[in-house]
């Protein structure tokens, strides 16, 4: 541990003791224990092995969303070469078990369908009964442009997959990973999140409005960085911290609802003009396991660095409380009872 980790941790005791912290305004508290990352020496070019190079990650748990194709294949696949005990989520037990039989290292597959909330509760269930610390979450699954206007429970579909189900199981998981020593959310978002033009527009997030594919992607993706931000100020007082990633653009299924000839140019020409999947997943497995990044909370990243996002509803913290209680208003019933931060 450094010593300035030390001092920051001995300055919080002392704050605490006075009873100080305790009158602070959240966003300020976040400000104090809040430390800026220092500038990584990867870039867009560098691959998840390289990212964690040298990185003993035994004795670690880190579960993840998405774990059967593209980035989180890729994720989980370096992430259990490290050492660190995967538990590898996808959307049935099927995918998982092929997913997991197929890398080397130690892996536990389990299911979900982030469009079916209650296996969304039966999973993080099955994690809790573990009874491990989880040191880290990567909420990675996610859908991208759905041509038609479809709903789950009443919501845009893209909004309740890639947001609402994630935040329900951060919130199923949110005990076991502040019992970690210093367990890490890492929530996916995306570029994209610049198609919110508008911000999160709360009176339409059931589509009904309007529709258009990317808009409603983007914000979807705009919820997940708000997401982080939002919780990483609410467990500002723990060890814990909550990041958000940009993985870059890479030719994975996700692109599976675009025009045929866009994907055709992805598959073909893509090497031109995308990351590969192996460069893809290094900004997740860095924000995910970096020693740099202990005490770095509440941050966007891309290319394994820091960056301030295109729009400035990236920033926006009254847009990020309020998602935060829309949301917990939207999956109340599948919620845990005590929120213990
Ligand atoms: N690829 C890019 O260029 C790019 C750019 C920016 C951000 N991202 C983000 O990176 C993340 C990973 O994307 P990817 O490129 O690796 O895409 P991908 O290969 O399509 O993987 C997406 C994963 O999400 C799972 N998933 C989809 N719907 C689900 C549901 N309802 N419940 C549970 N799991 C579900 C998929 O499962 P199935 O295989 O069963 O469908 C798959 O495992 C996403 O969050 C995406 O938004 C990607």
């Amino acid at each position: 541990m450094s010593n300035e980790h030390l001092h920051r941790r001995q300055f919080m005791q002392y704050m605490a003791t006075a009873g100080i912290l305790a009158a602070l305004p959240r966003a300020a508290l976040a400000q104090i224990i809040t430390r800026q990352p220092p500038r990584s020496p990867f870039n867009s070019n560098s691959t998840a092995e390289e990212v964690t190079e040298g990185l003993d990650l035994n004795g670690l748990t880190i579960a993840i969303t998405g774990a059967n194709s593209g980035l989180g294949y890729e994720t989980m696949r370096v992430l259990a070469l490290r050492g660190a005990h995967i538990i590898g989520i996808a959307r049935t037990q099927a995918k998982a078990d092929a997913a997991c039989a197929s890398i080397a290292g130690e892996t536990t597959p389990l299911f979900l369908d982030l469009a079916d909330w209650d296996s969304v509760v039966r999973c993080a269930e099955t994690i809790r009964a573990m009874h491990t610390p989880l040191d880290g979450l990567i909420t990675n699954a996610g859908i991208m442009a759905l041509p038609e206007l479809e709903r789950v429970n009443g919501v845009e579909k893209q909004f309740a997959v890639n947001h609402l189900g994630h935040f329900i199981l951060i919130n199923q998981l949110r005990a076991p990973v502040l019992a970690a020593p210093q367990g890490r959310f890492t929530i996916l978002s995306s570029a994209a999140h610049r198609r919110a033009d508008k911000g999160i527009e709360f009176d339409n997030l059931d589509g009904s409005r309007f529709y258009d594919p990317w808009t409603a992607y983007g914000v979807s993706k705009l919820a997940n960085a708000l997401c982080a931000r939002e919780l990483a100020a609410q467990i500002s007082h723990t060890e814990a911290t909550a990041n958000s990633v940009h993985p870059g653009v890479i030719g994975t299924n996700l692109l599976q609802y675009l025009p045929a000839w866009q994907q055709w140019a992805a598959k073909y020409l893509g090497w031109l003009f995308l990351k590969t999947v192996e460069e893809g997943a290094a900004t997740t497995c860095y924000v995910a396991t970096s020693p740099e990044l202990v005490d770095v909370r509440g941050f966007y990243f891309a290319d394994c660095n820091v960056d301030k996002g295109d729009t400035p509803y990236m920033q926006d913290d009254a847009m990020a409380a309020t998602l935060w209680q829309v949301s917990t208003e939207l999956t109340r019933d599948y919620l845990p009872d005590d929120q213990d931060s």
